[in-house]
Formats: C-alpha cells, sequence, structure tokens
C-alpha cells in the first residue's frame, strides 16, 4: 500500500488521487507527500506549496550544536533545565530549537494530523547528517491531551512548556502568519488551556513556562519571571 494511502487509513479520511480530483471538494484541508517529507495544504495551494514541519535552524540561529542558550526561549526555559515537555507542539519550531540547544525533550500533541506532521519532521530530523553523526534521538512524541497524558508520565520534567492558542486580536507577523493560520483555521482556539495551566503546573517538577501574546493576561497569576519579547511574552511559574 502507499505511504498516502496508509496515513489516510490510519487518520480515518478519504484518500484521493490527485490526477482524479472532482473540481467541487468539499474537504478544506489535505495531506500530501511532495518534495520528501508530509505537507498540509488547503484549496488555494492544492496544486503548489503546501507546509510542512520545517526542521531547519531559524534564521539567524547558529549552526552549531548545541546551539547557544541565549534567546529568551531559553532564558524562560533556564540554564538548570536539563528535561522539557512541549505540551502544545504545533508546528514544532519552539520544540525544535530546544532540540537544538541541547535539552533533553517530550513532544505531546493532541491533534492527530499536526502528530503526522511532526513525525513526519521528526523522521527527517533523525536522517540529517549532525544528528546521525552526534548519535541524537529525536524528542518522543507522544499524541494525545496533555491535560490527560502529563499526569501519567514516569518522571516530572524539570520544565513544561506551554505555548496555546489564545484569541487573536491582531495579525500576526508574515513569518508565522501563515502557518500559525492554517493551525488556527483547522483546530481553532485552545479554550480548554486553563484546565492545561493546571495539569501543567501539578506536573512539572520544576519550572511552568508559557509563551502568550503580549496582550494576553498571565494564565497563572502573577508569573515568578516575565521574559519580554516584541510580540509576545514568556511567562515563568518556578516552582
Ligand atoms: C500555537 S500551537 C503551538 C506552536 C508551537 N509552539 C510551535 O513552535 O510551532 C498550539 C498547539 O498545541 C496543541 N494543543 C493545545 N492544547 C493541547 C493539549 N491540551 N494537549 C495537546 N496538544 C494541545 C494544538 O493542537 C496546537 O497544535
Amino acid at each position: 500500500m502507499l505511504a498516502s494511502q496508509e496515513l489516510a487509513a490510519r487518520l480515518a479520511v478519504p484518500f484521493l488521487e490527485s490526477q482524479s480530483l472532482p473540481a467541487e471538494l468539499p474537504q478544506d484541508f489535505f495531506l500530501c507527500y511532495r518534495d520528501g517529507c508530509l505537507k498540509l495544504l488547503d484549496k488555494q495551494t492544492l496544486k503548489k506549496g503546501g507546509l510542512a514541519v520545517d526542521i531547519e535552524p531559524r534564521p539567524g540561529e547558529q549552526h552549531s550544536y548545541p546551539a547557544p542558550k541565549k534567546d529568551l526561549l531559553a532564558q524562560a526555559v533556564g540554564k538548570k533545565t536539563h528535561t522539557i515537555v512541549d505540551a502544545t507542539t504545533g508546528w514544532a519550531q519552539d520544540s525544535l530549537a530546544l532540540f537544538r540547544m541541547g535539552y533533553e525533550l517530550t513532544c505531546i500533541e493532541r491533534s492527530p494530523v499536526m502528530a503526522e506532521l511532526i513525525r513526519d519532521g521528526f523522521n527527517r530530523l533523525a536522517q540529517k547528517d549532525w544528528v546521525i553523526k552526534r548519535e541524537l534521538t529525536p524528542p518522543k512524541l507522544l499524541v494525545g491531551n496533555a491535560i490527560e497524558l502529563l499526569g501519567s508520565l514516569r518522571e516530572a520534567p524539570d520544565c513544561i512548556y506551554l505555548d496555546p492558542m489564545f484569541p487573536q486580536k491582531r495579525k500576526q507577523s508574515a513569518a508565522t502568519r501563515k502557518s500559525m493560520a492554517v493551525l488556527r483555521d483547522i483546530l481553532g482556539d485552545d479554550e480548554d488551556r486553563a484546565d492545561l495551566f493546571a495539569a501543567a503546573w501539578q506536573t512539572t517538577g520544576k519550572r511552568l513556562v508559557v509563551k502568550s501574546p503580549d496582550y494576553a493576561e498571565p494564565m497563572g497569576g502573577k508569573p515568578s519571571e516575565s521574559y519580554q519579547g516584541k510580540l509576545l511574552r514568556y511567562d515563568v511559574y518556578i516552582k
């Protein structure tokens, strides 16, 4: 069976052959293996483009391993942290940055579609020369609701990282607009983020980091520390 047929069966979604697509498609989103990776496409980008988990370093990031722990994310996560659970993995851009900084990472994602895209990205990561040369293993991916999964972790991580979807007040920057807008279209806001915060606070060993838009109220009341970026903020809650 083709990889795409297997994927359709796994996700229990229709398998469509691109050569014989009807003019009017009932589906808004599609998954497709293209250019060596799994891509998410909408109706407009069906014939081109598409979005995949980008495993390359972010613009401006050093290509060394471990990458220096100097940006706001690293400061929020803390220098003494070794193990992190990213409970809201999404496009895995924060996860991958943390992986490149050398943290030991576990990822959680509840959307089965996003989980397939992440898994494909992590498989590609495992093939990279720098990963093979250093005998690194891509982060472990757990698929399901973190509110439930966090309670079943064998060991409490030093840090739990949350970046849930908040209601939008303004347009996102050009760099993040497309992938995050598509995510928002498929999944909507994460309305249960207060429950996620409570579960993460109960589970974490030392600290909880929440990334939020700068207009949002801190999720858990006054944080122990806050790191302010241009349009976002990392609130840190220390136990
Ligand atoms: C804003 S995105 C995260 C973006 C990510 N930080 C990145 O760098 O690409 C939020 C993601 O968290 C996931 N999510 C939200 N609440 C969750 C929960 N309770 N359990 C598991 N995944 C969750 C959503 O499905 C979505 O994919």
